[in-house]
């Protein structure tokens, strides 16, 4: 099933090439210590190989599962830990998916993690859980649109648990300023450079509307659109999203280069062209601009930054032994 983005023309072919260097895997410690990037190298051989060529299949369909995917594992991870309680669908509308946030977690990055488990199984039936498909999508995604590539640690099972109610709280939101986002990070371990480094992810995607028409029409300061956004881009923005928008319109969220995985992100927070609060403050505010002038001047600083905050990232709430399960579909538990 697939609940495409409307409103949205992407006319774009995305250039499924450009292997970046290969960073080895940081050491492992602490509650992930068990994990590998060698976790199936036994039991499922072709495992990346099969993982690489369905995601590139899946995006050769349509480029939204670039950010669909990479933005799942984000949620994923951030509620219940990585273990692919976010694909769990409910009968009963009351599984992480089915909370408010949900709506902005595009259906191709679910139907990605389905399709490619259904290749998996194909080769190697009841070894490979969700949580570690999703994790190596999400690598692929981010390589395969140009950006970094890295060795993903495996051996998450899938979770046995998936609530909407655990959702409240536990994501960061696009009103957010520095205090507030670091605030979220630090709950999962993650520092202020995890947060400027993993925003970056906002390099590619897209963004409804309703997420940040508040900064064009009704700032809180004396003036309707928000002082630190670029002037011109606040026209063009009223434009994609005049008054009283619907709500299924959305805009890239990297207006320079939407389908690219690069560092014009920062480089567009430092001209005044980031898209929500969240990503503006990063700049205006003094405890993370360094961090966002470093990443916009050198793209392999940001690079190797984002690569091991997203090795951290993917380390939150990993479940083993009885705790978890490696599920046969992504979106049930077995029993
Ligand atoms: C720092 C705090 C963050 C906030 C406040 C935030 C918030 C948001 C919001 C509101 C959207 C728009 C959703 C929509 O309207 O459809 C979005 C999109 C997105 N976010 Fe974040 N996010 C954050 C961090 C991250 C991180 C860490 C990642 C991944 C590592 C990520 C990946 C994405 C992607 C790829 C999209 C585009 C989704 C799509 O096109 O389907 N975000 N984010
Ligand atoms: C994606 O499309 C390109 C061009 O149409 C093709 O060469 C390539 O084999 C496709 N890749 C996959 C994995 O389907
Ligand atoms: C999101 O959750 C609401 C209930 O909170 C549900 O009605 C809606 O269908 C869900 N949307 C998607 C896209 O899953
Ligand atoms: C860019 O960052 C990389 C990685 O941190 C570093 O090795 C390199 O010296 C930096 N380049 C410049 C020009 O500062």
């Amino acid at each position: 099933m697939e609940r495409r983005r409307r409103g949205l023309c992407t006319a774009v072919t995305v250039a499924v090439a450009a292997a970046v260097a290969l960073i080895a895997a940081m050491p492992s410690r602490g509650e992930a210590a068990y994990m590998s990037p060698d976790y199936y190298k036994a039991t499922c051989p072709n495992l990346e190989s099969t993982v690489r060529w369905e995601v590139a299949r899946k995006i050769n369909e349509t480029v939204v599962t670039i950010p669909a995917v990479l933005r799942l594992f984000f949620h994923d991870c951030l509620v219940q830990g990585c273990d692919a309680s976010a694909l769990i669908a409910s009968p009963n509308d009351d599984a992480e998916k089915d909370a408010p946030d949900n709506m902005s977690l595009a259906g191709d990055g679910f139907d990605t993690v389905n399709r490619v488990k259904a290749a998996v199984e194909e080769k190697c039936p009841g070894v490979v859980s969700c949580a570690d498909i999703l994790a190596v999508a999400a690598r692929d995604v981010v390589s395969l649109s140009s950006g970094p590539k890295w060795a993903v640690e495996l051996g998450r099972l899938d979770g046995l648990v998936s609530k909407a109610s655990d959702v409240d709280g536990k994501l960061p939101g696009p009103d957010m300023h520095v205090k507030q986002l670091a605030a979220v990070f630090q709950k999962n371990g993650l520092s202020t450079h995890d947060l400027v480094a993993l925003s970056g992810a906002h390099t590619v995607g897209f963004a409804h509307c309703t997420r940040f028409t508040n900064r064009l029409y009704n700032h809180s300061s004396d003036e309707a659109t928000d002082p630190s956004m670029d002037r011109n881009y606040a026209t063009q923005l009223m434009e994609a999203c005049p008054r009283n928008v619907g709500p299924t319109i959305a805009v890239n969220m990297d207006p320079v280069s939407p389908i690219t995985f690069d560092n014009i992100y920062y480089a567009n927070l430092v001209g005044g062209l980031g898209l929500f609060t969240s990503d503006q403050v990063l700049y205006t505010d003094k405890a993370s601009r360094a961090i966002v002038k470093e990443f916009a001047a050198n793209q392999t600083a940001f690079f190797d930054a984002f690569v091991s905050s997203m090795v951290k990232l993917g380390r939150l709430g990993v479940k083993k032994g009885k705790d978890g399960e490696v599920r046969r579909d992504c979106t049930k538990f077995n029993h």
